[in-house]
């Protein structure tokens, strides 16, 4: 009988901080919002006002602060997945020793996703190390664990921004591991920050839409904001799960470019999955390829031969490469072959 009230004196105290954290959500400060507002347009259209130079200024220093996070080594030895009567990450060992675009390839249930969310501590490893930097991140805890997961932003397919923020909120949002929760619930960002999360946007091309909901956006707009979002984060590391998966051609060749972009001009190590070798090729300068959770393959894209894509695929001589492909080239027509991307998939 005191359990049953105990228990339901709980679930009303978690629904009241539910409410309220919605509620506050939604709460916009006029005064905040002003600011950001005058912040949008003095950066955006004043290109040599005041207003812009001091912005700039606050960015420079914060990219001098990113640029510096490139040069980080990785150590993944023996690292395992186990489910219950099945392995799904089976003893990958792989070394980053200079910053990297890498991409990763292999058919659908090759375990892709699965290592990149043992990377990032969003899945606990049945064994196996990733040492960084001297320590091994999968055995961090608490707030340690927290500035590893900071330093090794995650993008996903779905984008997972919250739909009914404006974009600049959701980039600021980036820096939530960092902060107390409620200053962000309130949207109280520091100047600094509120230009650095601008100035991610209009690297991506996308700072003019800095105030619109994130539920109003492209596909494409949306992934741009989540790799603003990551910038955010300053991370050491970026990591891509099929970032252009849901993408028409053009809008995946803007996105390729923009992950690309952070790697050349910041020196940050890009690890991305991918569907597609050509895409793979195109953009990366190395090649994973996985294959029923074990790496079948790891070198430069050139050595990707098409019996090396046939081991990765586990296809049959009949297996060329346009099965997997998708064409990034706008003005051509999408060359997917149904039948052939059909028999690699399943
Ligand atoms: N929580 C889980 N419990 C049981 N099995 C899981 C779980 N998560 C993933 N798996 C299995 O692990 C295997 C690898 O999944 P993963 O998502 O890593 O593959 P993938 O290579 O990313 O595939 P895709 O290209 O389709 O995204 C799949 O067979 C999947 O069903
Ligand atoms: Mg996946």
């Amino acid at each position: 009988m005191l359990a049953r009230a105990g228990a339901r004196a709980h679930r009303i105290a978690a629904s009241r901080v539910l409410l309220v954290a919605g509620l506050t959500c939604e709460f916009r400060v006029a005064h905040h919002r002003t600011r950001l507002v005058s912040l949008h347009y003095g950066f955006v259209t004043a290109a040599d006002g005041p207003r812009r130079k001091s912005v700039t200024q606050l960015c420079e220093t914060s990219l001098h602060r990113k640029r510096s996070n490139g040069n980080v080594v990785i150590s993944v030895q023996g690292l395992r997945k186990e489910f219950p009567g099945r392995v799904v990450v089976r003893d990958v060992s792989l070394t980053i020793d200079k910053p990297a675009m890498i991409g990763i390839v292999g058919r659908s249930g090759a375990g892709k996703s699965t290592l990149l969310r043992l990377l990032n501590r969003l899945t606990v490893a049945t064994r196996g190390s990733v040492v960084v930097e001297g320590r091994d991140v999968l055995k961090l805890t608490g707030e340690a664990k927290r500035s590893w997961q900071r330093n090794c932003a995650m993008i996903f397919q779905q984008f997972n921004l919250v739909p009914r923020l404006d974009v600049l909120t959701n980039v600021l949002l980036g820096t939530l591991n960092s902060r107390s929760l409620l200053p962000s619930l309130l949207k109280m960002f520091p100047q600094m920050e509120r230009a650095q999360a601008l100035q991610a946007l209009d690297r991506l091309g996308i700072a003019d839409i800095a105030l619109q909901r994130a539920e109003s956006l492209s596909g494409g707009q949306q992934q741009r904001v989540a790799i603003a979002r990551a910038l955010m984060q300053s991370p050491k590391i970026v990591l891509a799960d099929e970032p252009i998966a849901s993408l028409d051609p053009m809008n995946a060749k803007i996105v390729m470019d923009a992950l690309r972009s952070i790697h050349d001009r910041d020196g940050i190590t890009v690890i991305t999955n991918l569907h597609t070798l050509d895409t793979a090729r195109h953009y990366c300068d190395r090649v994973i390829g996985m294959r029923d959770g074990a790496l079948v393959f790891d070198g430069v894209a050139s050595e990707l031969s098409e019996a090396a894509a046939r081991d990765i695929y586990g296809a049959g001589k009949d297996f060329t490469e346009a099965m997997t492909s998708v064409s990034l080239d706008p003005r051509r027509e999408v060359s997917r072959s149904v039948d052939g991307a059909a028999a690699v998939a399943n």
